[in-house]
């Protein structure tokens, strides 16, 4: 199990920042925990780390928003998606994530355990509550295999 405990709002941020030194291009990310778990919270973190200059906040109105990069990844887009209210799987489809992000970009989609079936081979951060007001991080997904190394040092920070 890879985990990372995170005390405070700006841990979590930290942790999303490192976490995205060791995202490749294609890459998918799923985030997935309670109302305010903290997702935003991370995929803020991420984008610092990939060096995106605007605020990242959550897409309301739309379900997903490219923010430009400027990072030495080779990841020149991060788009941040949230289906939440998405009406079905078809809807998240037809946002052709997939084929958005091939090549130069990642996507990081919040309560992407609902539309799991619709991305290939990805990781999924999970978020709980620990007893004190903080959160638990967990990785998990079939991409994990491939970077086992990284993200256990990444656990372990
Ligand atoms: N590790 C943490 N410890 C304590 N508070 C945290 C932690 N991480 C994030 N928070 C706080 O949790 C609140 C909700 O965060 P955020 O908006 O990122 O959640 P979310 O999962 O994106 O919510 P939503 O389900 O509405 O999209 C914020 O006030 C944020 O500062
Ligand atoms: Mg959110």
């Amino acid at each position: 199990m890879i985990e990372r405990h995170c005390a405070t709002a700006e841990q979590t941020r930290a942790a999303g920042e490192e976490f995205a030194a060791l995202l490749r291009p294609g890459d998918v990310v799923l985030l997935s925990g309670r109302l305010g778990a903290g997702k935003t919270t991370f995929v803020q973190g991420v984008a610092r780390g990939l060096g995106v200059s605007e605020r990242v906040t959550s897409p309301t109105f739309t379900l997903v928003r490219p923010h430009a990069c400027s990072n030495k990844h080779g990841v020149a887009t991060l788009y941040h998606a949230d289906v939440y209210r998405a009406g079905s799987l078809a809807e998240v489809f037809d946002l052709d994530l997939t084929e958005l992000i091939d090549e130069s970009a990642v996507a990081l989609v919040e309560w992407g355990e609902t539309a799991a079936p619709v991305f290939g081979e990805v990781l999924t951060v999970t978020l709980t509550d620990d007893d004190a007001g903080g959160r638990h991080l967990a990785v998990a997904g079939a991409l994990v295999a491939t970077r086992a190394h990284a993200l256990t040092r990444w656990a372990g920070a």
